[in-house]
């Protein structure tokens, strides 16, 4: 038989799927897939049905509902600060994922080259290998995953084209300042860079950090696709509905591949997201006293029990280093081995490090935790760290 496309050969099942089904066969608790177990708000739940009851049954318009894509378009103005002009800026898509899919399409050509910061979010480093692109890794390091504006600079040629931000970052927690953001657009403008950030945590910071968005940096938005969605703010990944805003001639080109590879974002489920718009502003600072309940709670338990611990300052993951541990106890030799150790000892699954990482051994010592669960079930993970390491 002739071969597969050679597009996929580096594919293969994500190590948090095989962690996944390795935590589910001795039915511990998953702290390792970035799957939030909280319940979607009611409002939004009954904003579907009743779409579905009205027959919202057909196509939408491929860049989304009018009446959605102006409500993103007033958040992304007041809350981000973006200086988008009308709602023709704005494309609904099947994820904040499909919306990067249609980004990197409309940008970039195989050989371009893209800067990518590391540890990165592997299904950025996965779609940009798909569309053949050559990617430049620049390092962060804990404890604050600080830019090494130097190195972004030494990794810049006359053949990069893009780079890709996350912030708040998954897996690190780091939020990018507002200082982060001017150094880095000086490069763009300097180099004649386009940006592609990934703002899907934008609502879950800790301890005063600001969510800043490029794109509302003077001189940013004709460069920048900024992406968010719903998946994380209202707990509802599999509902598949995010959306990228950028300036015309980026967003219209968009907008038609958004057309070709999806048709539209589900039709009821739009109409009932936009019910998102109508809550209350406490929805979001209930979700962060929530958050950080737990943030603290995930980091005291590691610390107590012998991890080094870099707190996240937004997002709800922690990248912590089991290094400590290596030396003193078995089972901790690196990444994938710590990881299998802890869902036999002590029930808890968690994602290796190197799944974060180009060079595998960069991510020999961490673990990503991701504490999105219901308070008594994140009590019960820790309690069960305890008592393994305690
Ligand atoms: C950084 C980042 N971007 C995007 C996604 C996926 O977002 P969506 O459900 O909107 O496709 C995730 C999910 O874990 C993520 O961590």
């Amino acid at each position: 038989m002739k071969p597969l496309a050679r597009r996929t050969d580096a594919l293969a099942q994500s190590d948090i799927r095989a962690i996944t089904k390795m935590v589910n066969a001795v039915q511990g608790i998953n702290l390792g897939q970035g799957i939030c177990d909280l319940p979607t708000p009611e409002p939004i739940k009954a904003g579907a049905r009743q779409a579905i009851a009205d027959n919202h049954s057909i196509y939408t318009n491929y860049a989304g509902i009018r009446r959605l894509r102006a409500a993103i378009l007033e958040k992304t103005r007041s809350y981000n600060k973006i200086p988008a002009a009308n709602d023709e800026e704005v494309m609904v898509s099947v994820g904040s994922t499909g919306a990067f899919v249609a980004a990197i399409f409309a940008l970039l050509e195989p050989d371009d080259e893209v800067i990518l910061f590391e540890p990165f979010y592997g299904y950025h480093r996965n779609l940009l290998d798909i569309v053949g692109v050559d990617l430049k890794y620049v390092s962060t390091q804990p404890p604050d995953w600080a830019i090494d504006f130097d190195a972004l600079e030494r990794a810049i040629t006359p053949k990069t084209k893009a780079l890709v931000i996350t912030t708040p970052n998954n897996p690190t927690g780091k939020v990018w300042t507002r200082a982060d953001l001017e150094q880095l657009l000086a490069l763009m403008q300097k180099h004649d860079l386009f940006a592609i950030t990934d703002e899907i945590y934008e609502y879950m910071l800790y301890d005063g950090h600001e969510h800043v968005s490029l794109a509302s940096l003077p001189g940013a938005y004709e460069r920048t696709i900024t992406l968010s969605g719903f998946s994380k703010t209202y707990n509802m990944t599999g509902w598949r509905l995010g959306y990228a805003v950028a300036p015309p001639p980026v967003i219209e080109k968009m907008g038609l591949l958004n057309d070709l590879f999806y048709i539209c974002a589900p039709a009821p489920l739009q109409y009932g997201v936009a019910e998102a718009f109508e809550m209350a502003e406490t929805y979001f600072t209930e979700m962060m006293d929530a958050y950080n309940a737990k943030r603290q709670l995930m980091c005291e338990t590691l610390e107590r029990i012998g991890f080094d611990v870099a707190w996240p300052q937004g997002a709800y993951y922690v990248l912590a280093s089991f290094e400590p541990l290596a030396h003193t106890r078995p089972g901790f030799d690196d990444a994938a081995t710590a990881s299998r150790t802890l869902v036999q000892q002590a029930g808890v699954a968690t994602v290796p490090g190197h799944s974060f990482f180009q060079e595998p051994e960069r991510g020999r010592y961490f673990l990503r935790f991701c504490y999105a669960k219901e308070m008594p079930v994140l009590e019960q993970a820790c309690r069960q760290l305890v008592e393994a390491y305690g």
